[in-house]
């Protein structure tokens, strides 16, 4: 006969046997992302150094800087406006604030990168397309379209920046993420590639063909 103790630890077993399962349709549920380049696995795994937003991304998808970056484009203005004025320390405090701020952040992510280099400071476009709507740019038919029509979701911007592209425009993208075999130079984490992206994200301008973000 079962006693009351195997009972319980019985009716636990199965408590956790539920919670496990939950746990393995979690892990099914990861970003599944594809290269670019040849449609094959971007094998991208949760390392150490990666935030709770790049984990959150490679569970689901969806790019939780977006929203930081684009709600903080603001407040970094504002910074920006304020130092024009600002000396000695009330100086120094403002650049830590410009410096950590979730926008600084991004835009520094895109410039030290050299994404300006290719892509122009102003995402206009200057040997590669335009990564924002523009009346004309470097590639211009590229101007209101994207190369890539995934470009419009997050998975689908971050297999573009992370695993390379194969040139139906004419050049093509390095392979950015560290984790990917032949990256350029020290290569990107996920979480600079995510915040890059939420930068392109809140530089959109215009209503164009050019889908911001689905
Ligand atoms: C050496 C030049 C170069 C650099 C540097 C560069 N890119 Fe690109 N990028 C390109 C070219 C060329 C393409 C078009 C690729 C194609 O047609 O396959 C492209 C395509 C893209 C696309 C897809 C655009 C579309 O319309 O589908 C995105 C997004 C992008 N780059 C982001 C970035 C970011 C972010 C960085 C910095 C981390 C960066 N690029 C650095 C040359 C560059």
């Amino acid at each position: 006969m079962l006693g009351k103790k195997t009972l319980k630890s019985t009716l636990l077993a199965g408590l956790m046997t539920v919670a496990g399962m939950g746990f393995s349709l979690q892990a099914n549920a990861a970003c599944e992302l594809v290269s670019v380049v040849d449609g094959k696995p971007l094998n991208i795994k949760v390392t150490a150094e990666d935030s709770e937003h790049a984990k959150t991304f490679l569970e689901t998808c969806k790019n939780p800087y977006t929203k930081l970056v684009i709600d903080g484009q603001k407040d970094y203005e504002a910074l920006i406006a304020a130092k024009a004025n600002a000396k000695g320390a009330e100086m120094k405090e403002l650049k830590k604030k410009i410096k950590t701020s979730a926008f600084g952040k991004a835009k520094k992510l895109y410039g030290l990168n050299n994404c300006t280099g290719c892509h122009g400071g102003k995402l206009e476009g200057v040997m590669a397309p335009g990564l924002r709507k523009q009346p004309s740019g470097g590639q211009s038919q590229y101007d209101n379209q994207w190369v890539y029509p995934q470009n419009a979701t997050d998975k689908g911007m971050f297999e573009t920046i992370a695993g390379g592209t194969p040139g139906k425009s004419g050049g093509t993208m390095f392979k950015w993420h560290k984790q990917i075999e032949g990256h350029t130079g020290g290569g990107l984490t996920t979480d600079d590639i995510l915040q890059t992206i939420a930068y392109i994200r809140a530089n959109y301008a215009g209503k164009g063909e050019k889908v911001w973000l689905k």
